[in-house]
């Protein structure tokens, strides 16, 4: 199974992966954790170039929606071999982001044709006030009008393909039993 938790910056998805990973454990399944953009070469080009001042200009978001893709095309084949050995892969961001922070559109979908469609993804939605107060403020993509555009998106996405929602303005722990109740059902438990 593959999961995915998409959300704003700070909207707490490394927050709650880590949660997952502890809860995982205690049911005994193991687990693969994936990050994008990750540690290949091209992950850590991207970092770099996620740090420009250009970060979030419409030419510059191109550059950085080919790289992200080709990033994923080098894990995907990692995340097949964890499916295999039949571990939960558990994803922060996938290129569902791509489609809302980078320009959207039929092309992105076109350069993102091999990732592989999350079987369960869920939204941490949160507005954008709060977002900014938990984020630090170096990230280029910490910005209001920005930000307020990519929580847009998400919401219409999540319409359009199904993303379980939840309200990631609640505390830790609540947030948290919202995901584990969404996930339950498929690990057997019943919550
Ligand atoms: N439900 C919550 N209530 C209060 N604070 C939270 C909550 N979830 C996360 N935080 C805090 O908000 C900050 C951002 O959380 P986190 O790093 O998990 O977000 P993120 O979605 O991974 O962000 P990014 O996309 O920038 O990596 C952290 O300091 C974290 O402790
Ligand atoms: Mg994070």
């Amino acid at each position: 199974m593959y999961i995915c938790l998409e959300g704003i910056d700070g909207s707490g998805k490394s927050t709650q992966i880590k949660m997952l990973k502890e809860w995982f454990a205690t049911i005994g399944q193991q687990v693969f954790m994936v990050k994008e953009p990750t540690e290949s070469d091209i992950g850590k080009l991207l970092r770099n170039m996620l740090e420009s001042t250009r970060a979030t200009e419409d030419n510059f978001q191109n550059t950085l929606a080919l790289l992200f893709a080709a990033d994923r095309t080098v894990l995907m084949e990692d995340i097949m071999k964890a499916e295999f050995q039949g571990k939960v892969v558990i994803s922060d961001r996938c290129f569902y982001s791509s489609i809302v922070y980078q320009n959207d559109g039929e092309w992105i979908s076109q350069i993102n044709k091999h990732a592989k469609k999350p079987d369960i993804t869920i939204l941490l939605d949160l507005d954008v006030e709060t977002a900014l107060h938990r984020c630090d403020g170096t990230d280029q993509f910490e910005n209001r009008d920005f930000l307020e555009k990519v929580r847009e998106k998400y919401l219409e996405l999540a319409k359009k393909e199904n993303f379980f929602v939840i309200n990631a303005n609640n505390g830790l722990n609540k947030v948290n039993d919202d995901i584990k109740r969404i996930l339950s059902p498929n690990f057997g438990i019943c919550l």
